[in-house]
């Protein structure tokens, strides 16, 4: 088995919890703490649309809470014909933490990218002097 799998598999079944009365779009995420944790996500809507909260982004927190600070990789899974890709917003906070590859997953597909990918020059500006 892809040493992948397990990741993926954690975010289906968080996927399973997902509370999207309002968009019926059902996501989960898996993040992989350096000393082998997982933490799980699914994406948290409200009426209020845009306190929406991301499954990457309530993977992060549950890690965070937990004491995690290290991490491997993030998987993000969705039933879409492509892989699902985070929103900018969940790839500057995993950019804070460092998280080195996302594994973005359909049913099928299994796509590896770096979060710099994702995201260059994300503290560009923010945190970071120009180089
Ligand atoms: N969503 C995520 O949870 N993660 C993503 O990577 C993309 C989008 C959620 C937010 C919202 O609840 C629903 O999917 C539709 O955008």
């Amino acid at each position: 088995m892809d040493s992948r799998e397990p990741l993926v598999q954690a975010a289906w079944n968080a996927r399973q919890n997902a509370y999207a009365p309002y968009s019926s779009f059902a996501v989960g995420a898996a993040l992989l703490a350096a000393d082998g944790r997982i933490f799980t996500g699914c994406n948290v809507e409200n009426l209020s649309y845009g306190l929406t909260c991301c499954a990457e982004r309530v993977a992060v927190g549950s890690a965070i809470a937990a004491g995690a600070r290290e991490f491997v990789a993030m998987a993000v899974v969705a039933d879409t014909q492509t892989p699902i890709s985070p929103c900018g917003a969940c790839r500057q906070v995993m950019t804070e933490f460092s998280v080195p590859t996302v594994i973005l997953a359909n049913r099928d597909q299994r796509l590896a990218l770096s979060l710099t990918e994702l995201l260059p020059r994300a503290k560009a500006g923010i945190l970071d002097l120009p180089e």
